[in-house]
């Protein structure tokens, strides 16, 4: 295993880059953060409006329950939208969208808005109050940043489920989250195909006892079903009276929350099957997204920001719909598939909106590297200034194409290591960082990273271990919803006093990080992250299947594909019928990412005494490599 760059392939920063970096010196602010962490924030928190301000940066007397900016009030919003209506950003574009049909929408400050006022009157006046839940599955549609937002408004608490989810996965998040209100699409444009939005949510309503009004924004135009009293079409909720404030004008007042209060939930995959709601707040999320989108993507207020991420992930959450607001930034925003209809999509939307700044996953770059040079080369992208990856470890291949050939090696690539968990960049070059290709580099000011071993001691350079963060975030997550014993179990307990980040890694000697991946029951197919448990549990609702392992094995464009192990039910013979069934009722379960790359038939699962499935040595024996300590496995 390499741990040393080789001096020729470090990439120092453009000098154009860093003569007009947001910050010069990575030392000198990062210095001051480690100095004084608390005030190093506050003076972050100062940029914003709050109602009232806060009177403790950060209460640290009940780990891990850190509270920051604590007495102060505030709403996301306010900062986001209300505060732009005042000045000359109410005529610039807050929001540039392109349908997959080619159809345009734009948003200025002003015009955003007023849409989210709107929507919020609505949201008032069908019953939803501060900490209220509402659930939202909705395509890649402006109608979705301007529902999260306008929930914000009015101190609801939404959770987005990613549109690409189906109706068990969709279910158990309701469900979970207990939401009265649900707002979703009739259908969404996904690679020249409608995905059937309202149909999934109906199926999904089945089995939710507490949604009692449904929202539906017309996008694709297919015929759906109305249940009456329950489903409401969006634009004519949007045109009755009480969609307008008392003056008659589409006005409507924020909601003051405290800094602490939720701001959403979001579910991601952890160790169990059941999905987990991580919390963010209103308060400290906000100064710690606004803070690393400004410093890392050097926002500028010229600049038109794309990132290609789905508002349905922590990314579109934090740096699509909140984080651009915050800076007062234009953020452009793409429907669609990548290569729809043909692999030059994203080069020509870069060339026609002339976007300054993309941040995409590794996936969609190799996938679109695949299809060669020739589709980037039609396209005039000197306008892209800086380049960004996130969600899995950049090969070097794929990170030094994407360097030569879409930055034309003027734009440095920001690889951004973060979590849902942790809302914001935590390990990430900022512009003048030096760059080696496949490494995040280093901690964010005030963000203390460091690898240990099983025992929890720092290992030697160089070496794999486990990637943990050791002192507190603003932007890091509460606690999972209605389970804070999961949140320290899953967090805390590994390593006392360090968040455990599930991921490995290994530290070279200049103090970079190279991420190699999660150490626990997660896999990260196209940068979507997956649970085992998940998958196993959709296949083991067949009736065919008796038992199910799923591991993720190494995948040229995907990152990682899921290979599933399946023991039928005796009655049952294995068949390419069966093996294609089993593969399609998970998509249709989960939603269309798990659908497994391979089923393997098997007698039997390699299993501990207390009967847990040890997938490493599924995967060890997949990949032809020593199977490690055996000594546990039953048979
Ligand atoms: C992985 C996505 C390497 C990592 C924002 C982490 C990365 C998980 C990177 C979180 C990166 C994210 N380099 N690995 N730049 N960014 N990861 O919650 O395994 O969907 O733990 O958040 O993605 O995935 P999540």
């Amino acid at each position: 295993m390499a741990t040393e760059t080789p001096a020729q392939d470090v990439y120092a920063p453009a000098p154009g880059v860093v003569a007009q970096a947001n910050i010069k010196s990575y030392a000198e602010v990062a210095q001051q953060a480690e100095h004084d962490l608390a005030g190093f924030w506050a003076e972050r928190a100062e940029e914003f409006v709050w109602y009232k301000k806060w009177d403790k940066v950060l209460d640290d007397s009940n780990p891990p329950f850190y509270k920051w900016f604590v007495g102060g009030k505030t709403n996301v919003v306010a900062n986001c939208l209300d505060i732009h209506q005042t000045t000359w950003r109410r005529n610039k574009l807050a929001l540039i969208w392109e349908g997959e049909d080619g159809d345009l929408r734009t948003f200025s400050y002003h015009a955003l808005n007023r849409e989210v006022c709107r929507f919020a009157n609505v949201l008032r006046s069908m019953g939803v109050q501060k900490g209220d839940r509402v659930t939202i599955y909705m395509g890649r549609v402006p109608e979705l940043p301007i529902a999260m937002l306008a929930c914000a408004k009015v101190g609801a608490v939404h959770s987005v489920v990613y549109g690409g989810f189906s109706v068990d996965a969709l279910a158990s998040r309701i469900e979970d989250s207990e939401s009265h209100v649900a707002i979703t699409c009739d259908g969404g444009y996904m690679n020249g195909k409608i995905v059937e939005l309202k149909k999934i949510m109906d199926e999904a309503l089945k089995r939710c006892a507490t949604v009692e009004q449904v929202i539906v924004v017309k996008r694709s135009g297919q015929p759906v079903t109305m249940e009456s009293g329950r489903d409401y079409w969006y634009h004519d909720l949007m045109n009755l009276p009480v969609a307008r404030a008392n003056n008659g004008g589409y006005k409507c007042s924020t909601e003051e929350m405290d800094a602490e209060d939720p701001l959403y939930l979001l579910y991601t995959s952890g160790t169990t099957g059941k999905p987990k709601a991580i919390l963010h707040t209103h308060g400290g999320y906000m100064v710690g997204i606004a803070t690393t989108l400004k410093w890392v993507f050097d926002i500028k207020e010229d600049d038109r920001w794309w990132c290609a991420a789905d508002p349905g992930w922590v990314t579109g959450h934090s740096y699509i719909v909140y984080g651009p607001l915050l800076l007062g930034a234009t953020s452009f925003m793409y429907e669609g598939a990548p290569t729809y209809p043909y692999p030059n999509r994203w080069w020509s939307m870069i060339e026609k909106y002339g976007i300054n700044i993309l941040y995409a996953a590794p996936t969609a770059i190799r996938g679109l590297m695949r299809f060669g040079e020739a589709w980037p080369n039609r396209h005039d992208l000197s306008s892209l200034r800086l380049l960004g990856s996130v969600g899995e470890p950049i090969n070097p291949e794929a990170w030094r194409w994407y360097y030569r050939v879409i930055g034309k090696e003027r734009a440095p690539i920001m690889d951004t290591w973060w979590q849902t968990e942790t809302g914001m960049f935590m390990i990430t070059p900022l512009p003048v960082t030096p760059l080696k290709p496949g490494s995040a580099t280093k901690p964010f000011p005030g963000v203390e990273a460091d690898v240990l071993s099983e025992e929890g001691k720092p290992v030697a350079e160089g070496e794999e271990g486990y990637l943990v963060l050791k002192k507190p975030w603003p932007a890091m997550l509460r606690t999972i919803y209605k389970d804070p014993e999961r949140y320290v179990q899953q967090y805390w307990r590994k390593f006392p006093g360090a968040y455990f980040t599930g991921d490995s890694a290994r530290k070279d000697r200049d103090g970079y990080f190279w991420i190699i991946g999660r150490v626990d029951d997660v896999i990260k197919v196209s940068g979507y992250r997956l649970g085992t448990a998940e998958i196993e549990s959709a296949l083991v609702s067949h009736p065919a299947v008796a038992e199910a392992a799923a591991i993720g094995l190494p995948h040229e464009v995907r990152g990682n594909a899921i290979h599933a192990y399946v023991l039928l039910r005796t009655g049952h013979e294995p068949s390419e019928q069966l093996n294609d069934e089993l593969r399609q009722h998970v998509a249709h379960e989960i939603g269309p990412i798990a659908r497994p790359e391979k089923i393997n038939f098997v007698n039997g699962l390699p299993k501990t005494r207390s009967g847990k499935i040890m997938r490493r040595v599924l995967r060890a024996r997949a990949l032809g490599l020593p199977e490690g300590d055996l000594t546990t496995l039953e048979d």
